[in-house]
């Protein structure tokens, strides 16, 4: 007997109901979730990036800082994340619209990234930890983006307010000090964007007790 078509349906089967299953259905699931806007604040979540964190986006793509950090926290129940102080509520798919592609990450080298821009606001912290991790966090083994700075002179009027304040080892020379690059501010634009401690109808912020 020829199994033949019997053998060309069954393959076809299992292939177009993986298919529905895995392409098909999650899309109509959540390939049409759109911002939300909170009714009370008015407040609309997520938004797009602003111009010079959507390059700093660019530059955490091409640097690889995803090989090491995560963006996705665990919900309660599932790790421990939120206790580490990660994030307020864990990621939901809403979270993720606008990034293309989205970081979630596979290796946890370095903490969850998702809520940075909310731990660590400021700029002058960043600057000094990417210029050299070991000025904020002795023993780090993330490597150094020096190159997203530049040395410069000490101009006539004395040391500029811009540039980043490193003590110590890490010091330059006397009559120089170390600015960041447009790279340098695009890349802390970015970080400091990172913030998900806003509530969604899927995923509302626990109760203050
Ligand atoms: C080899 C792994 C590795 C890579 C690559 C890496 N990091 Fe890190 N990162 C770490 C580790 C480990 C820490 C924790 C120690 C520290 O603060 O330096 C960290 C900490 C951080 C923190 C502070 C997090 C906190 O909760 O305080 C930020 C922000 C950060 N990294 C940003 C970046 C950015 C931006 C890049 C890419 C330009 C990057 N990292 C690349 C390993 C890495």
């Amino acid at each position: 007997m020829n199994y033949g078509p019997l053998l060309f349906l069954g393959i076809l089967f299992t292939l177009a109901s993986s298919w529905f299953g895995l392409v098909v259905m999650p899309n109509q699931q959540l390939g049409s979730l759109q911002p939300n806007m909170d009714t009370n604040t008015g407040v609309v979540f997520p938004q797009p990036l602003p111009g010079e964190a959507a390059q700093g986006r660019e530059l955490y793509r091409s640097l690889g800082c995803n090989y090491c950090h995560t963006q996705q926290v665990r919900r309660e129940g599932f790790g421990s994340d939120i206790a580490r102080g990660w994030g307020k509520r864990g990621s939901v798919a809403r979270d993720y619209i606008y990034d293309r592609p989205v970081f979630l990450g596979s290796s946890r080298t370095g903490p969850d990234l998702t809520n940075i821009g909310e731990r660590q606001p400021s700029y002058e912290w960043h600057y000094s930890h990417l210029y050299n991790p070991q000025t904020t966090s002795k023993g780090s083994i993330m490597p150094p983006y020096a190159f997203l700075f530049e040395l410069r002179r000490v101009g006539p009027d004395g040391p500029s307010t811009n540039a980043v304040k490193l003590g110590g080892e890490f010091a330059p020379e006397p009559g120089w000090e170390v600015h960041p690059k447009p790279e340098a501010k695009q890349l802390v634009e970015y970080l400091r964007s990172l913030r998900s401690s806003v509530a969604l109808p899927e995923a509302p912020l626990p109760k203050l007790e």
